[in-house]
């Protein structure tokens, strides 16, 4: 048995979570919006056409803002396509995913998806064809109340209110030479500078996010980052991140081991941010948007990105998740709350079919993926503060990281609930953990609420339509409170939530 401690204390906070760290994403791309959340003539349909199964999943999953039209997909399309009489909308080629977009389904469309579905929509600007004069236009269309040509626009279309969207992403991965419109940092920049500056123009309460890397394996990474914060620092808010976890050596343990290099990217990205601010003696503090995040390995054959013949929502990277799957996302989520002070944002990638932890069949059913559980657990329970931990644990030393302690937790505190949550994941494979944990200056007697396991005997094993709750949350066996000592023996590979609270 393995013993690992943590110690908390209640004077001792990272910072107030933001909601928005419980974000999704939805691209037109494969089944995501076709089949995912939007398939008229389903069984499930509402007179929309949204599926009910799929809107009561992501309710489910706690989800707080979805990121929205791409993606790729964003640098080639034009917002004008999406609104309107749907029989006069355009079909096009999709040069992101080689596609026919018929344009069913565009901006009013995913409003009043999120509004139905109770999250916050995130748009991009497409900065890959097109610029600051249709970005302009477009957030005049979306959220300028009436009495000019682009807001009776949208008024004639049936939506009478602004759609007053607060998050704008300017653009998508505009490094990536897979990018429509790909561009240098200082292009990048200059472009991001003035379609922010017009863009607040039209309407000064939203936020904005310069895209980052596509990647911390970019060529380019770093020096990107510094030159394009150092052209748009005064006009946004937000850098991006995105990241997709790989699995190159076939071993958990080394997979596991990627969740430091998270932390890694989030403080170097920190670090540039800060350095640009320091060079303008400036206070201002720029957050992060981790705007696209997840697993992904399996599904990323040319085969998987592509089918011939321009088809309509083909089935792309309908990656199938397992438990080593669910416990990475768990001890992300974990990275992402420890990191709390800075990361303001981020999107899981994606919401359903294409990487997602919703699948569906067309016409048929929706289940939950192995991802979905972690997701869930830490969006319904992390509420208020995180606080800062000290760990001690053993560990080991992997080829994807120098030191990777076996525990890594998190802890939360709702102030207004007394609700105080450990999260910990044991990345052992073969021991389970005892674990210490020391919850100092709480005052008063507390109990256990809820104490949540994933674990699996089997690493690579999945749910599908058939066996949908194999990979599920089961209690955790031996976990006990004693004044302000918590004790819990962790499975080995497993990810764990204890919830407690005021005796
Ligand atoms: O999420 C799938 C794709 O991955 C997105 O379209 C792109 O931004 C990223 O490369």
């Amino acid at each position: 048995m393995l013993s690992a401690r943590l110690i908390v204390d209640r004077d001792f906070a990272i910072s107030e979570l933001d909601r928005r760290l419980f974000g999704t994403f939805v691209e037109h791309m494969g089944r995501c919006v076709y089949t995912g959340i939007f398939e008229p003539g389903h069984p499930s349909a509402d007179e929309h056409g949204f599926r009910e199964d799929v809107a009561a999943l992501t309710r489910e999953l706690g989800v707080s803002i979805v990121r929205y039209p791409g993606g790729n997909f964003l640098s080639g399309y034009n917002w004008e396509d999406g609104v309107g009489p749907v029989d006069r909308r355009p079909r096009r080629l999709d040069l992101a995913w080689f596609s026919t977009e018929t344009n069913r389904f565009g901006t009013n469309e995913f409003v009043d998806w999120c509004r139905k579905v109770e999250v916050e929509p995130m748009f991009g600007v497409n900065l890959g064809t097109r610029g600051p004069d249709e970005a302009r236009r477009f957030i005049e269309y979306c959220n300028h109340p009436g009495g000019t040509e682009l807001s009776e626009l949208r008024r004639s279309h049936g939506w009478d209110k602004p759609h007053d969207i607060k998050f704008w992403c300017l653009g998508n991965e505009m490094d990536g030479p897979w990018q429509i419109g790909a561009k240098r940092a200082s292009e990048y920049g200059r472009v991001a500078h003035e379609t922010a500056k017009v863009m607040r123009w039209v309407d000064p309460s939203i936020e904005l996010a310069a895209c980052g890397s596509s990647n911390r394996d970019m060529a380019t990474y770093a020096r990107w980052e510094y030159e394009v914060l150092d052209h748009c620092f005064d006009h946004v808010d937000f850098i991006s991140l995105h990241t997709y976890f790989m699995n190159p050596h076939d071993s958990t343990e080394e997979f596991l081991g990627n969740i430091e290099l998270l932390d890694l990217f989030i403080k170097e990205v920190v670090a540039i941010a800060d350095a640009v601010a320091a060079t303008r003696r400036s206070p201002k503090r720029i957050m992060l948007s981790l705007d696209e995040w997840n697993v992904w390995y399996k599904a990323r054959t040319h085969a998987h990105l592509r089918k011939p013949g321009w088809p309509e929502h083909p089935p792309l990277i309908e990656e199938v998740y397992n438990t080593e799957d669910a416990l990475l996302v768990g001890g992300a989520l974990i990275t992402l709350l420890n990191n709390a002070d800075r990361v303001k944002c981020a999107c899981m990638a994606q919401l359903v079919n294409i990487i997602g932890p919703i699948m569906t069949e067309p016409g048929g059913p929706a289940w939950r993926q192995t991802i979905f559980h972690p997701f869930a657990l830490t969006a319904r329970h992390a509420h208020g503060r995180v606080l800062r931990t000290l760990a001690s644990s053993p560990g080991y030393a992997g080829k994807t990281a120098p030191e990777i302690p076996y525990l890594h937790a998190c802890v939360t505190e709702d102030e207004a609930t007394g609700r105080v949550v450990v999260f910990a994941l044991n990345r052992h494979l073969g021991e389970p953990m005892d674990l210490d944990v020391l919850l100092r200056g709480f005052g008063g007697g507390r109990r256990i609420l809820e104490a949540s396991q994933i674990h699996h005997p089997n690493m690579k094993a999945v749910n599908t339509k058939d066996a949908r709750d194999e990979v599920a949350p089961a209690p955790i066996r031996s976990v006990a409170i004693d004044g302000d000592r918590l004790r819990a023996t962790l499975m080995p590979g497993s990810w764990n939530v204890i919830v407690t609270a005021p005796a």
